[in-house]
C-alpha cells in the first residue's frame, strides 16, 4: 500500500519531543505518517482522524498498544479528550487538508479525474452538504464568492457565470465535469497557469464542504484547555486563509511561536508539500 508522505516530519518531530509516558493528541492522524515517529519514541498517541479508511489504514500499519484510535472531528477536540484521555496531554499535532490517496481515490470526489463523483464529504454518514450539491445550488453571488474569497481565484465572476450555464444544460456530477469547465474557460482566454485551474476551486469547496476554517477556529479556542502549561501545540497548514486564522490566533495570545516551511529537498522530493507551512506555540 502507499502511505501518505509526512511533511515536514522531522520538524515536527523535534519540536513536540516525544519521549516515555508523554502523551499526544494527533488530530488528523491520516495514515499515521507522524504518529509513527511519536510512538517510536515511546510516546502515547490518541489519533483522531474523520475518515474511516485512513483511520483502519493507521490503525493496521501501527500496531502499537501505545496508540489510540478515535473516530471523529478534531472540531470536538474537547469531548474527546473528555472521553478518552481527562488530563492534560503533553503536545497536539493538526496536519490540515487531505491525505495523499483521499486526493486522488476514485468516488470520493476531491479529484479533478474522478470520474464517478463530486462530494468531497470527509464523512458522509454524518454530513449533509456535498460539493455535488453546492455547486448545482448556489447561485451566481455565492459561488462568486467561495472562490474569490476562499480560493482567491481571479476569474471568480466568470467561473461561476460559466458553471451555472453549465448546470443548466447538465447537473455536475464528476469532479472531471467540473475541472473541464474550469480548464475551458483557462483555455478559451488563452490564460496559462503553472498548476491545474481547477486546484484552487476544488480547495475552496472541500473547505467549504468539510467547514473547515469553522472547525480551525473552535479546535484553537477549545486545545488551550486540554494542552499542559508550556505543552506545544504544532499546526500544518497548505492553504493561505488557514495559516492565517493559526498566525492571528497566535498574535492574539502572544504565545511563544516558531515558523518552519519545508525545505527544497523535501519539495523535490514530495512536491505537495510545497504550500505547506507549520507554525509551533507553546
Ligand atoms: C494531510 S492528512 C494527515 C496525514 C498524516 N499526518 C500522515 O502522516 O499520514 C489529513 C488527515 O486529516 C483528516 N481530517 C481532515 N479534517 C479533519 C477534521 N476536521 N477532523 C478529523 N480529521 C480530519 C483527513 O481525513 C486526513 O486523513
Amino acid at each position: 500500500m502507499n502511505y501518505h508522505t509526512p511533511v515536514l516530519l522531522d520538524q515536527v518531530i523535534s519540536e513536540l519531543q516525544p519521549s516515555i509516558d508523554k502523551v499526544f493528541i494527533d488530530c488528523t492522524v491520516g495514515h499515521g505518517g507522524h504518529t509513527q515517529e511519536l510512538l517510536k519514541n515511546l510516546a502515547i498517541v490518541y489519533g483522531i482522524d474523520a475518515d474511516k479508511n485512513n483511520l483502519t489504514t493507521a490503525t493496521s500499519r501501527l500496531n502499537n498498544p501505545n496508540f489510540h484510535p478515535v473516530l471523529g472531528n478534531f472540531k470536538d477536540i474537547k469531548n474527546i479528550w473528555q472521553k478518552h484521555i481527562g488530563k492534560p496531554v503533553d503536545g497536539i499535532l493538526v496536519d490540515l487538508g487531505l491525505s495523499n490517496n483521499q486526493q486522488s481515490s476514485e468516488g470520493g470526489g476531491f479529484s479533478f479525474n474522478d470520474t464517478k463523483s463530486i462530494d468531497m464529504r470527509l464523512d458522509p454518514t454524518i454530513q449533509e452538504t456535498s460539493a455535488e450539491e453546492i455547486i448545482n445550488t448556489y447561485d451566481e453571488t455565492q459561488l462568486y464568492l467561495l472562490f474569490s474569497k476562499v480560493a482567491q481565484e481571479k476569474f471568480a465572476r466568470p467561473l461561476a457565470q460559466r458553471i451555472i450555464a453549465a448546470r443548466q444544460k447538465k447537473s455536475i456530477k464528476t469532479g472531471v465535469q467540473l475541472a473541464n469547465i474550469i480548464r475551458d474557460y483557462y483555455q478559451s482566454k488563452h490564460f496559462r497557469s503553472s498548476v491545474d485551474p481547477a486546484t484552487k476551486i476544488f480547495m475552496a469547496l472541500r473547505i467549504e464542504v468539510n467547514q473547515e476554517f469553522e472547525n480551525l477556529n473552535k479546535f484553537l479556542i477549545d486545545s488551550q484547555d486540554i494542552i499542559k502549561k508550556g505543552g506545544t501545540i504544532a499546526i500544518i497548514s497548505f492553504h493561505s486563509g488557514e495559516d492565517r486564522i493559526v498566525k492571528n490566533f497566535i498574535k492574539q495570545n502572544n504565545f511563544k511561536t516558531t515558523r518552519f516551511l519545508p525545505t527544497q529537498t523535501e519539495i523535490k522530493r514530495n512536491k505537495l508539500s510545497r504550500s505547506a507551512v507549520l507554525r509551533v506555540y507553546r
